[in-house]
């Protein structure tokens, strides 16, 4: 049996609805190889709005064959959770979620990643992906779940504030801009058990 076969035949995928403050309707769900277009588009783009990801505006170069792949290869991994947010039928936001390291002394951690389309900002979209996130980790037995924001992210932090995440740390120089200026980033951590390190 090939890959495609596999993904086929072992998936029912995750889907759900909400409805925004402004009445229009959401779909999260896991995406599906036919999105992987879409998905690019909208990884580009996300890229060009803001300074506050990994990657410069030309760095996203999977292919559709690859980014297809990476769909199928995330769907069929049960440690990691990928969703996209779908308005009238476009991709306007992704999250992936995902167990830092699958080693026993790791299983307790889960790391995280979440982008909006600049357009479609303060609408509330954030705040339900991260809930997703959040609902898998706990649905996993995750203890803690991580993530690395540019110190200057205010609407990022807020909202993860918002959540529950407190800042353990800053990464000094985490980013070099190709202008040749840094950005730092602060470590925030969302103790789910509420068990805190002193
Ligand atoms: C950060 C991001 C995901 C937020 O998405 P969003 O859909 O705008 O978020 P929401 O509308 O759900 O707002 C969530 C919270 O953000 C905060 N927020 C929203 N607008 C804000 C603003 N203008 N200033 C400060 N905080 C703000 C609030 O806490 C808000 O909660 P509230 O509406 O209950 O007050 C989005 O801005 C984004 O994708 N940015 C670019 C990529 C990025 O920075 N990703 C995170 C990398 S760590």
């Amino acid at each position: 049996m090939d890959n495609h076969q596999n993904y086929q035949d072992s998936k029912e995928l995750y889907k759900k609805e909400y409805l925004l403050k402004d009445g229009q309707k959401l779909i999260v769900r896991i995406p599906e190889p036919g999105d992987a277009e879409s998905l690019i588009s909208q990884m580009q783009t996300v890229d060009s709005e803001t300074k506050f990801l990994s990657r410069e505006p030309d760095e996203f170069n999977l292919t559709v064959e690859q980014e297809r792949e990476f769909i199928k290869n995330c769907t069929n991994d049960e440690n990691v959770r990928f969703l996209i947010g779908e308005l009238d039928g476009k991709i306007i936001a992704s999250c992936s979620v995902g167990l830092i390291q699958i080693k026993r002394r790791y299983l307790h951690r889960a790391g995280m990643g979440i982008a909006v389309l600049k357009d479609y900002w303060n609408k509330g979209i954030g705040i339900i992906m991260m809930q997703e996130c959040i609902n898998w980790c706990k649905e996993k037995g995750v203890e803690q779940l991580e993530l690395e924001v540019v110190t200057e992210n205010n609407r990022a932090i807020s909202m993860y504030k918002s959540l529950g995440f407190e800042i353990y740390g800053t990464k000094k120089h985490a980013l070099k801009y190709d202008d040749g200026t840094y950005a730092d980033e602060y470590i925030m951590t969302l103790f789910l058990n509420n068990i805190k390190p002193m």
